[in-house]
């Protein structure tokens, strides 16, 4: 394979293989996407006369076929190939020879990798933001089957006041959809189309039609100027991991609440068996190792988002092959929240909640400002005074949270 600027001398082997890195696996994602903006700066050069009716068709048809095989799984991209840009343009020159070598006219790999990257973004949020939902869903069925149960409210891990099974269900799943609607904002950075930017300062003598590229991939605006879009590169891919993040701060929190209900000396929730792991020395254990996973996790969610960061920290303007570093932890932060999304609603409908020992929690304590609101109410005294009348009479009537 010779790669796309390649000049005849050999590439020594230890640098091809340092500085492609894991790029030939990881772009394995980008490729349907790249062939998607391939495809439509093809359709944009034939348009503007660069590329004859006839070698479009060839390159499109050859486009889907490259697609098709690449979804079966009968062409993966080389260590060679150094990433799916070079691995595409490859195959399409060597299915139909010079329209092949013609599409690259108005383009770099640097505005390309944005392209696919930033389209793969948009597809991989909406997937999170639906997963975020679906846990909200089985939540809120969770709320409705048990959600009339009373469970003490917490502050500080100690007991504060009464509540129920569904109000608590019912912040989670609050706060799950404000993640998905989150995630799905977090779209704006990665909704510009950066073809036509080439590498960085658009392209001398031929004049691209970049609206056109827009319209065609459904990018919401063209990013202007030029020079912005090298500039760019980073920081859809922080916001994306920052409210996958955020998701995953949610679900970790959901799933230490769990990890405690689930102890001996809470003993709110019952998790079956399917859902808990042995011990090998301590033949009574069932242990919750799935929540304690999903809560570990947030760090790693967080970490992708910090490592992003301090990729794009204090590099000059303009592309540096340092950027290529971004993919992995975006990839890798995106992939684990996702999975705990995925696991913690097929979890969730799996809890049962134990109606006694969440009685048994419900100390006569905790209704103590109840008393204190009822004497301001009927007493028409201040509540400072309430509160230390309440304090020294004790607990007084229940009422449903
Ligand atoms: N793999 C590269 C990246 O992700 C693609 C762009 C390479 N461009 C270059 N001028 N070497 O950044």
């Amino acid at each position: 394979m010779t790669r796309l600027w390649d000049r005849g001398e050999p590439l020594d082997a230890l640098v091809l293989r340092y500085t492609a890195g894991e790029d030939h696996v990881l772009d394995e994602r980008l490729v349907a996407y790249d062939l998607r903006a391939s495809k439509a700066h093809a359709a944009m050069l034939a348009a503007h006369g660069y590329l004859s009716a006839a070698d479009l068709e060839a390159v499109s048809a050859a486009v889907d076929e490259l697609a098709a095989a690449h979804a079966r799984g009968e062409w993966h991209i080389a260590l060679e190939d150094e990433d799916c840009h070079t691995a595409i343009e490859a195959r399409l020159t060597a299915q139909v020879g010079e329209a092949g070598k013609a599409i690259h006219l108005g383009r770099s790999r640097n505005d390309q990798v944005l392209a696919a990257l930033r389209l793969y973004l948009k597809d991989a949020l909406a997937a999170l933001a639906t997963r975020a939902s679906r846990v909200a869903q089985v939540l809120g069925e969770l709320a409705a089957a048990q959600g009339g149960l009373r469970m003490p409210g917490y502050t500080h891990l100690q007991r504060a006041m009464p509540s129920s099974v569904g109000l608590w269900a019912g912040a989670f799943a609050a706060e799950l959809e404000d993640d998905a609607v989150g995630l799905r904002a977090a779209t704006r950075r990665a909704d510009k189309n950066p073809l036509g930017s080439a590498a960085g300062y658009g392209v001398p003598v031929v004049s691209l039609d970049r609206e056109q590229t827009r319209a065609a991939l459904g990018f919401a605006a063209t990013q202007e100027p030029v020079t912005a879009v090298q500039l760019s590169r980073g920081k859809a891919e922080a916001t994306a991991l920052f409210e996958a993040t955020l998701l995953a701060t949610d679900l970790g929190r959901l799933a230490a609440d769990l990890c405690l209900f689930a102890t001996a000396e809470f003993a709110f929730v019952k998790l079956p068996d399917a859902f808990t792991t042995g011990s090998s020395m301590l033949p009574q254990k069932r242990n919750p190792d799935l929540f304690e996973l999903i809560r570990g996790r947030t760090g790693e969610a967080a970490a992708a988002l910090q490592e992003v960061l301090a990729v794009i920290a204090k590099m000059p303007s303009g592309y540096h092959r340092d950027l290529q570093l971004i993919k992995k932890p975006l990839f890798r932060g995106l992939d684990v929240v996702f999975d705990s999304a995925t696991l913690m609603a097929h979890a969730v409908p799996a809890i049962v909640f134990d109606a006694t020992r969440l009685e048994q929690a419900l100390d006569p304590s905790l209704y103590m400002a109840e008393t204190a609101y009822r004497l301001v109410q009927e007493e028409h005294i201040p509540f400072r005074d309430a509160y230390q009348r309440a304090r020294h009479q004790g607990p007084g009537r229940r009422r449903e949270p």
